[in-house]
Parts: C-alpha cells; sequence; structure tokens
C-alpha cells in the first residue's frame, strides 16, 4: 500500500488528536480522583479501569471514522479485517505503574501504520497526550512532528503555540541523556536487562528510565534526550513514537542496527541520528 496523500493523513491525525484528547481526559479523571481499582495482568503489570474506559473511548471513536480499518489496542487486543490494510495501534494509558503511583509522566499514545510494499507495517499517523504533563506530540509523515501545550481541560492551549520537533544536535555520547525501560518480565531476566544498561551508562552522560516509552520517544524527538533503547516492548507502546521521531528527523532501528519491525523486532534504539551508529556499536554485540 501506498502513503496515504497529504489530506488523508491530515483527516487521521485529526481524527486521532480528538481520541487522544477524549482518552487523556478519562484516564486524568482518575489521576486526581484516587479512585482505583487496580488489577494485576501479571505479578508487577497492572491496570485500572481507566485503561479500560481510555480505550474503550478511544475505540469508539476511531472505528467510528474508520470502520474499514484494524484496530490494535493494548487491553482488548484486535479487531481484524480480512486484508492487509491500514492499522491503529492503541496504548490508552501508557505508563500505567506511574499512574497508579500518581507519578504524572504517563501518556495516551495512538497511531496508524499501513504496510508498505514488502508486508511490513509502518507508521504514517502518530498522537501521544500526556495530559497531567500539559503536553501533546504528533507527527505525520512528510508532514513534520510538532508539540503543543495543554489547558486546564487537557485540550491544546489556544494561545501557545505549535512548536516544531527538532532532534538534539549532539554528535558525542558523552553529551547525550540517554531514556531506557525495563519490561514485565524483568525479573526473570535482570541480568539480561541490566547488560545493556550498564554498557550505555558507562559511556553517556546520563542515563533515566521515565516508565512510559512513548514519552521516552516523543522526548527523543524533542531533542530533550539524544536516545532512548527498550527490549520486548508491544507494536501499541511505540507506533505512535516512532513517526514522531522520525520526523523530527530522528533514527529508528533494533538494537543491530536493522530496519526495525513493529509487529516484529524484539528491541528497540531510537536516537538523534548522529548518535545512532556509535549506540548500535554499544547494543549489538550484546549476547542475551
Ligand atoms: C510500559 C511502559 C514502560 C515500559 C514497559 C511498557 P504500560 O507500558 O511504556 O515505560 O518500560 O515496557 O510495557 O504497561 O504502562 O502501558
Ligand atoms: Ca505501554
Ligand atoms: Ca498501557
Amino acid at each position: 500500500m501506498v502513503t496515504p496523500k497529504p489530506d488523508e493523513l491530515k483527516a487521521a491525525l485529526a481524527v486521532a488528536q480528538k481520541a487522544a484528547l477524549l482518552g487523556a481526559k478519562a484516564i486524568a479523571l482518575g489521576y486526581w480522583d484516587r479512585d482505583l481499582t487496580v488489577r494485576h495482568k501479571g505479578p508487577i503489570d497492572l491496570v485500572t479501569q481507566y485503561d479500560l474506559e481510555s480505550e474503550r473511548v478511544i475505540r469508539a471513536n476511531i472505528q467510528k471514522a474508520f470502520p474499514e480499518h484494524e484496530f490494535l489496542a493494548e487491553e482488548e487486543g484486535l479487531t481484524a479485517k480480512e486484508a492487509l490494510g491500514p492499522k491503529w495501534y492503541v496504548d490508552p494509558l501508557d505508563g500505567t505503574t506511574n499512574y497508579v503511583h500518581q507519578n504524572p509522566f504517563f501518556a495516551v499514545s495512538i497511531a496508524l501504520a499501513v504496510p508498505n510494499p514488502s508486508g511490513l507495517m509502518e507508521p504514517v499517523v502518530g498522537v501521544i497526550h500526556a495530559p497531567i504533563l500539559r503536553e501533546v506530540f504528533w507527527a505525520a509523515k512528510g508532514l513534520g512532528a510538532f508539540r503543543q501545550t495543554l489547558g486546564d481541560d487537557y485540550a491544546p492551549l489556544a494561545t501557545s503555540p505549535v512548536i516544531p520537533l527538532t532532534v538534539s544536535p549532539a554528535s558525542t555520547l558523552v553529551e547525550a541523556l540517554v531514556n531506557t525501560g525495563f519490561p514485565y518480565d524483568v525479573h526473570q531476566r535482570v541480568q539480561e536487562i541490566v547488560s545493556p544498561f550498564a554498557r550505555i551508562l558507562g559511556q553517556v552522560q546520563a542515563v533515566r528510565r521515565g516508565g512510559a516509552a512513548s514519552l521516552d520517544l516523543a522526548f527523543v524527538a524533542a531533542g530533550r534526550s539524544e536516545g532512548y533503547f527498550e527490549t520486548g516492548l508491544k507494536p501499541w507502546d511505540v507506533a505512535a513514537g516512532v513517526i514522531i521521531v522520525q520526523e523530527a528527523g530522528g533514527a529508528i532501528s533494533d538494537y543491530a542496527g536493522e530496519t526495525y519491525q513493529l509487529e516484529k523486532s524484539r528491541d528497540i534504539l531510537a536516537s538523534n541520528s548522529r548518535l545512532h551508529s556509535k549506540l548500535v556499536d554499544i547494543l549489538n554485540d550484546l549476547t542475551y
């Protein structure tokens, strides 16, 4: 499938922005109320009623606008169509552990991807909406990446400018702030996870673990960090962030520097482009 035309991308972006705002309002409500019902999907993998409510409202809005598209979301799964075509990837609350602990670093993450000629899904629209941080990030293929400040109603503030995103110009590892995250099966493979962490830590200015993969990627796009790496993520964690980083001039691959494949790659590396090969050199020869 060819990349949708600019008008089609803009229409999909508008639907994604509206759905992200509605999801963000739902989770913001629960963030302040603290009337949380926390269920364990695994020993350290949590879900609340607000994850579910956000997903419900996002699914309803996107499927109303694009009933013919596939839709994959974290909590209630896939609504499949027969032919390989456009597909939405939705994380209704990325950073649930932070959310449950009342840490404001979390977001709604929504992306539209289309299959490329080899059948790999390529994100073409992405929105990451962080209600308590009061920021929304978005991009569409060929149209750039942007951010805007939110108001008290969690919608973009009419008086705040739309700011184009550009990755950091840093060119040495010792200038680099690098983000990472840990998968929910970390207890079973601490050494495997700590090994790349230790090697990156030994060469860069600082390493951070934010707790929301979507925002880690948005921060690379915004030039607030120079790199991000993580293993074991799902496509809904990263699809929006991938297109936002690419449109801001950054690079995306797996740890080996090979093409990142949304539904297949085991790990992801994002960078400001200039540092990409240096980060691949550190991560590539890991045996895990
Ligand atoms: C998680 C966050 C976290 C990352 C985990 C993800 P969730 O998503 O993005 O930063 O380290 O691997 O699963 O469960 O909060 O949507
Ligand atoms: Ca997630
Ligand atoms: Ca989630």
